[in-house]
């Protein structure tokens, strides 16, 4: 864990975890992405809601800035040796690294990332792969890779288009400049706005009206609101045919 910068607590059904390499922002490596799915993999049962936060000024910089020396990160490589790597192995390293971020849209939890200062790169990847984005007035959202060189590949695409649509996520990365808050709230990419001070009391409130739901009904719904964008109407009204009628029995069938 401490290679990895991160900090992990459960706290009855709400796990956080914490970004916690201020003094370099937060800056992200392989190490960093394999703990997260590490947390994923080892995920306590009773967890429903997961908090996605950064200690120090900003939520991440981004991927640790060493991976495009020709040093790179000590024990975990560089641009330079991932490029001299086989394909398969470099699609492998990128499964990786993805796997890190995916799990946080599991229908058993509600993930939510508690976002302040920049969220660069990697960053912004990391709260876009969260359910719910809640944001300190100073977020600076920055999708910078096409800026590098890159193109965003932590699973941030997706969910950005269905977020903003198109045109604005074109826009967002194709210039890699800023998003503060006012437009994160404004194009849906944050849930809530809040002063930098309340960031934590924000999160801590929006858990707990998650929590007051039923477990069951809460992954239920989540599934079928995940899937409603692929399906049809007839077949999303087929989808919560079935949802229902496994909710009655546990809830009537005695
Ligand atoms: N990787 C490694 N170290 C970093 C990174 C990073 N991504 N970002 C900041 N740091 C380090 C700095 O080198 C500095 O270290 P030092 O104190 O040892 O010199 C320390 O963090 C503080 O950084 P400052 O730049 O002084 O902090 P400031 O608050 O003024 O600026 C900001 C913050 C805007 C985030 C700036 O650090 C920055 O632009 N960082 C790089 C962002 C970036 O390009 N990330 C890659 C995106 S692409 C991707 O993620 C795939």
């Amino acid at each position: 864990m401490a290679e990895s910068g991160l900090r992990f607590e459960v706290d009855g059904e709400i796990a956080t975890i914490t970004l916690d390499r201020p003094d370099k922002r937060n800056a992200q490596t392989f190490a960093t992405w394999s703990a997260l799915a590490g947390i994923g993999d080892n995920l306590p049962e009773q967890v429903r809601v997961v908090v996605v936060k950064g200690e120090g000024p900003s939520f991440s910089a981004g991927i640790d800035l060493r991976m495009f020396t020709p040093e790179g990160v000590p024990g975990q490589g560089s641009f330079s040796s991932v490029a001299r790597s086989g394909d398969t192995d470099f699609e492998h390293n990128i499964r990786k690294a993805q796997a890190g971020f995916l799990w946080l849209r599991r229908p058993e939890i509600v993930s939510i990332a508690a976002v302040h200062g920049h969220a660069i790169g990697a960053g912004f990847q990391l709260a876009l792969s969260c359910d719910l984005r809640i944001v300190a007035d100073d977020v600076k959202f920055c999708m910078k890779e096409p800026a590098l060189g890159l193109v965003p590949d932590l699973t941030g695409t997706k969910p950005l288009v269905e977020l903003v649509g198109l045109a604005k996520a074109i826009d967002i990365c194709l210039t890699a400049r800023m998003v503060h808050a006012e437009e994160a709230m404004r194009i849906g990419l944050a849930e809530q706005v809040v002063a930098r001070d309340d960031l934590d009391r924000a999160v801590r409130d929006k858990a707990a009206e998650l929590l007051s739901t039923n477990r069951d009904a809460a992954a239920a719904t989540k599934r079928l609101l995940q899937g409603a964008r692929a399906r049809t109407l007839e077949e999303q009204s087929v989808a919560e045919g079935l949802e229902q009628a496994v909710r009655i029995k546990a809830l009537f069938g005695g």
